[in-house]
């Protein structure tokens, strides 16, 4: 292990979702999932980490890991609690939190859509709706009027393509339905567009109130898809998933372009509609010959031997190289790392996870890598959807009964790299030997 520095203007912090962890808030598709009792643990969102009313406490424990941005969520259903009726209240709490953010010299970055739909939206077929972009794209329009002065940097859709493979394929989110993948391409090309005109509305916007550094980009899921075996069989297979799970939407979101099955040509033109790469990184899958159409994610499996985390997936670093030198190599724009962090109860390998990944970002940056953020996945335990409370991905850990919050040893350190901006030879003898 070496020490490394990352350059001086490199932004490290932390990412949440506002389902995930503010609680308080019925009005959702999620809140429904779990009473409906989803939750493979039993738990419920409906408290997750109270932050809606401890966001001053959790702020300064932002301050604490010395972070200088940080990557929130807003929660549609509470800005938009009724088709077209916009809540003032609630904006007024996110410029509130917004601008004590800003007042403490954290830089944010908002998500406007991650998972969680309000229920008049699941309703009326969530994103399958081919009104869905109409809808999307007056919430954003909204936001970005009620914000704009104070946000410059959004994040349109986390994941569609994990929302979709969940809700429409694995059935394990709502709306809980099975091998549908017609429904997983329609879903894609309405969410595809919908960032394409939510893209376009937030420059507007900005650009009237005489703003011109708008920044807007999509979290990617990405994985790395590897031949089980190294067969020929099993590597068009692996491209397969590549181009359904990740392919389509990179091209559709980014470039305009639709990719058969999820549609053809480029119906709002072609161009460039992400001013940062954002990639969410977790864990690579091997990928056997056998492809069911159906399923279509029926045919992976973890590496033998890897190492795993609490929920069996594979920590493999040199993805993160991997996947930034690609789309780095493909689009040539700033790359942001709007997630990455591992389950670990026990904290036992964290700190370990938190090393490894940050020496790979390290690694591509002296290859000649524009990589500008990293955003650690995630500030404190909180709601892991299906899984419930019981998956830890904090650095920061929550006792569910009574709200306390600790920082974990691994958060130590990663609060220490934000100081430092890297991790110092001094640093790696206190948290390793031994
Ligand atoms: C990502 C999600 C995030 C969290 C992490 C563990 O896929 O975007 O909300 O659940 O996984």
């Amino acid at each position: 292990m070496k020490s490394f520095k990352l350059p001086k203007n490199f932004l490290l912090g932390t990412a949440t979702a506002a389902l995930q962890i503010e609680g308080g808030d019925r009005n959702n598709s999620w809140f429904r999932w779990a009473e409906q009792g989803h939750i493979q643990d039993g738990s419920h969102c409906i408290t997750a980490c109270d932050h809606w009313n401890r966001m001053e406490e959790d702020m300064a424990l932002m301050q604490a890991l010395n972070c200088r941005t940080y990557r929130l969520g807003l929660e549609w259903s509470r800005i938009e609690p009724e088709a077209g009726k916009f809540n003032s209240a609630a904006i007024a709490h996110y410029r509130d939190e917004i601008s004590r953010l800003l007042a403490t010299g954290i830089r944010p970055l908002v998500t406007l859509h991650h998972f969680s739909n309000p229920l008049w939206l699941e309703d009326r077929g969530a994103w399958l709706n081919p009104k869905a972009g109409d809808w999307f794209e007056r919430y954003v329009a909204y936001t970005a009027e009620q914000l704009g002065d104070l946000v410059s940097d959004w994040i349109t859709i986390n994941e569609p393509n994990v929302y979709l493979t969940f809700g429409y394929i694995a059935g394990i989110w709502p709306p809980g339905k099975q091998n549908r993948m017609i429904d997983y391409f329609k879903g894609a090309r309405n969410m595809i567009l919908a960032h394409i005109r939510a893209y376009r509305t937030l420059h507007a916007v900005r650009e009237r109130m005489g703003r011109s550094d708008t920044q807007v980009g999509v979290a990617y899921h990405l994985r790395i898809f590897e031949p089980k075996r190294g067969r020929w069989r099993e590597k068009r297979s692996a491209a397969l998933h590549e181009r359904l799970f990740q392919e389509i939407f990179i091209h559709g979101m980014g470039e305009g372009i639709l990719l058969p099955p999820a549609g053809i040509g480029a119906p709002l033109g072609r161009g460039r509609y992400q001013d940062f790469f954002g990639i969410n990184y977790y864990s690579r899958d091997m990928v056997s010959a056998r492809l069911n159409p159906l399923t279509l994610f029926g045919s992976l499996s973890v590496k033998e031997g890897a190492a795993v985390n609490d929920l069996g997936w594979e920590i493999y670093p040199e993805g993160l190289f991997r996947l930034c030198k690609k789309y780095y190599r493909r689009y040539r724009i700033p790359i942001y790392i709007t997630e990455n962090g591992t389950c670990d109860a026990r904290d036992a390998f964290r700190t370990r996870y938190i090393y490894d990944h940050l020496a790979q970002v390290n690694r591509a940056i002296e290859t000649g890598i524009d990589i500008q953020r990293y955003y650690h996945w995630t500030l404190m335990d909180n709601f892991e959807w299906a899984e419930g409370l019981s998956a830890r991905f904090g650095l920061i850990e929550v006792d569910f009964a009574t709200q306390q919050r600790t920082i974990r040893s691994s958060g130590q350190f990663y609060g220490e790299i934000c100081k430092e901006g890297g991790v110092t030879d001094e640093m790696l003898q206190r948290y390793f030997s031994g």
